[in-house]
């Protein structure tokens, strides 16, 4: 799968965002290692804190199904669902990605023209905390 193919998926999640109080949609769609995608939006909570972002939701989703091996994930999102920008991945949202991650996943973010950047979690999250072999029971 291209990262333009993986971005359009992460476009179409866009649409499913739960924004009634920021107004920004966003969508991920993350690539598993034996190909599989899920697709996440952000969805939001009247107490703000609550509020979780589309990369957390697509990677909680695959987690629940088994999935712990990921490849790549496609960002985006704007005001309205109006992509201006890149969106790169909040730190929590970081952080998550390095509980299942290693250092070359793939971050795809998006340009208004349509062209995908791409980035590692290395490059997002450098000198990163992940938990010691025995930590995980
Ligand atoms: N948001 C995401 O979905 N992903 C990020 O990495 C950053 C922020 C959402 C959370 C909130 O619903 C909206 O964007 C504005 O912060």
């Amino acid at each position: 799968m291209t990262p333009e193919q993986l971005m359009t998926l992460a476009k179409e999640a866009m649409t499913h965002s739960y924004s009634p109080y920021s107004h920004y949609k966003v969508g991920a769609a993350l690539l598993c290692a034996d190909g599989t995608v899920y697709q996440g939006c952000n969805i939001e909570n009247a107490s703000y804190g609550p509020t979780v972002c589309a990369e957390r939701t697509a990677i909680f989703k695959a987690v629940y199904d088994g999935h712990r091996d990921f490849t790549a994930i496609a960002v985006c999102g704007g005001k309205d669902g109006v992509i201006t920008g890149q969106f790169p991945p909040c730190g929590v949202c970081r952080q998550v990605m390095r509980e299942f991650c290693e250092d070359d996943f793939k971050i795809y973010l998006t340009n208004p023209d349509g062209t995908c950047e791409e980035m590692t979690l290395a490059q997002l999250l450098p000198c990163s905390f992940r938990a010691a072999e025995h930590m995980k029971a």
